[in-house]
């Protein structure tokens, strides 16, 4: 058929009609209303192999139109198998990015909306839904106003802007001169803890700092940072010509969720005239609990924060909520406004794609606004609630069992906790024997943990935020992990 003649059936170029959306629409409704009921039914983590998902994809793309329902039998056949399930109660590995029914059908609506919103124009309701929730947002976390919002899509991708922004704030033109080949300019210093997460590393990297810039600030015991080695190293470093510019302080780091003293970094960071970031990734979203509104103390004082609603607020994955004092700042070191993206209304308005690099935006705020008000701040806050419960239960648990130790203080609901029967004390062999206990217990699909590393010694890690996690799956787990810790040790013949 030629090209005139298929012009003539215009449904031949459209979209899929609307009575066949409908009909996969709601198919596909009942489909992942069935899937998040049964989601326990599913390993947790896949018994696969590498390239085995592949292996079952057809080397080229088809041809001919396949048809809903040939895609929908193969989401069952290929891609299930291969799916690690996030919203399962037993995942408790990483942070959890449990996904909720509001959130989920605001995806929806945004992916039909599909608008892009770089400018005010190009979706008022985007530009002006991102101001408002993220200013409920800020309200719900008890900080105060003056604080300027954007959602980004990763805590990662919000850090390097808040970099970004520091360095701008050094007022050394690196927008216009670049850092390269300069001789005009000190090094660049930027501090963060060791537990800091290693997207501050990235962001050294991606902004052309360079890792050795970043300067690693030891932790007490409780892995926090320490205020006064912060203190020692900024005068040190500008003694040997460097020229100390941000500090990133955590708020919930990733391995324990341990909370720097940000009032006692702010007070430096005020003395020094530093920028200072806080990363509230996971942890932060705890101060919507009034009684856990301190781990934010001090981080009104911060020039910059961030909490990421796609870890412990129940959206899907990605949404970021950044904030900062001083985005005029950040306009100066992103804005750049080709002459075909110039509006009238620009004296009027926040366009989103001054505050970054990003032009093209997807309409997150609709999750934001969808999973604030489906549940209310109060439903939001019982469930935070109920995991810090969940935490204690099993912090319990581990407390009391003479072969766990516990490596950490918990001062959310992240546990951890390592294997260490009274006769072994040989750390390779310990750590040999917890990951093999890792390992063994990933492998039977009930449960995903993870480790990390504490003091050189690795440990298991779990992490109670899943929305769909009951006292019964902890229940549960601790049973799996204490039958799979004995087992272990009975075929090694430890004596238990
Ligand atoms: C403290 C902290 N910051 C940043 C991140 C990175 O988050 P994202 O995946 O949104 O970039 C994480 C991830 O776990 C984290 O724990």
């Amino acid at each position: 058929m030629s090209l005139n003649e298929k012009k003539k059936d215009l449904e031949f170029l459209g979209d899929m009609p609307a009575d066949e959306f409908r009909k996969f629409g709601y198919q596909l409704i009942d489909w992942v209303t069935d899937y998040l009921t049964n989601v326990e039914k599913y390993p947790v983590l896949p018994n696969i192999k590498p390239g085995d998902i592949r292996k079952k994809l057809p080397s080229s793309p088809p041809e001919k139109s396949e048809g809903m329902e040939k895609i929908f039998s193969d989401v069952d056949k290929i891609i299930l198998p291969g799916v690690t399930h996030w919203n399962h109660p037993l995942f408790m590995a990483y942070f959890n990015s449990s996904s909720s029914g509001p959130g989920i059908l605001a995806e929806l609506l945004s992916a039909a909306f599909n608008t892009n919103g770089m400018l005010w124009r190009t979706n008022p309701s985007s530009a002006e839904l991102e101001q408002h929730t993220l200013q409920w947002l800020r309200e719900m976390l008890g900080m105060p106003e003056g604080f300027w919002g954007i959602i980004y899509d990763t805590a990662s991708t919000a850090s390097m802007h808040a970099i970004a922004a520091a360095r701008q704030n050094a007022g050394i033109k690196v927008r216009e001169k670049g850092l390269a080949g300069r001789s005009d300019v000190h090094k660049l210093r930027l501090y963060a803890s060791e537990q800091a997460h290693s997207s501050i590393d990235k962001s050294a990297i991606t902004l052309g700092i360079g890792l050795d810039a970043l300067r690693k600030i030891p932790t007490d015991n409780e892995f926090r940072m320490l205020p006064g080695e912060l203190d020692k190293a900024i005068v040190e470093d500008k003694k040997n010509g460097w020229l100390p510019f941000c500090v990133v302080a955590t708020v919930g780091t990733t391995s324990t969720t341990s909370i720097d003293p940000v009032d006692k970094i702010a007070d430096i960071c005020e003395r020094e005239n530093l920028w200072l970031h806080v990363d509230g990734a996971h942890g932060g979203s705890a101060a919507i609990i009034p009684e856990m509104r301190w781990i934010l103390k001090g981080t009104e004082r911060a020039d910059s924060f961030l909490v990421n609603p796609h870890k412990w607020l129940f959206h899907p994955v990605d949404i970021t909520a950044f904030y900062t004092r001083k985005p005029d700042v950040l306009k100066r070191a992103f804005s750049l406004v080709a002459d075909y993206l110039k509006t009238p209304e620009v004296k009027e308005v926040d366009n989103y794609m001054d505050y970054g690099i990003q032009l093209g935006r997807r309409f997150r705020a609709l999750k934001l606004w969808f999973v604030i008000r489906y549940f209310g701040v109060e439903g939001l806050r019982d469930r935070l609630r109920y995991h810090l419960y969940l935490g204690k239960e099993f912090t319990k648990w581990v407390d009391e069992y003479p072969d766990f130790e516990r490596m950490a203080p918990v001062p959310m609901s992240t546990i951890c906790f390592r294997l260490h029967p009274e006769n072994i004390n040989d750390e390779n062999e310990l750590e040999k024997l917890n990951l093999r206990l890792v390992n063994e217990l990933d492998a039977t699909g009930d449960i995903l943990v993870s480790h990390t590393r504490l003091n050189g010694k690795y440990v298991l890690r779990v992490n109670m935020s899943g929305l769909r996690m009951e006292l019964k799956h902890i229940e549960k787990a601790w049973e799996i992990i204490k039958t799979k810790a004995e087992e272990i040790l009975r075929r090694l013949k430890i004596k238990l």
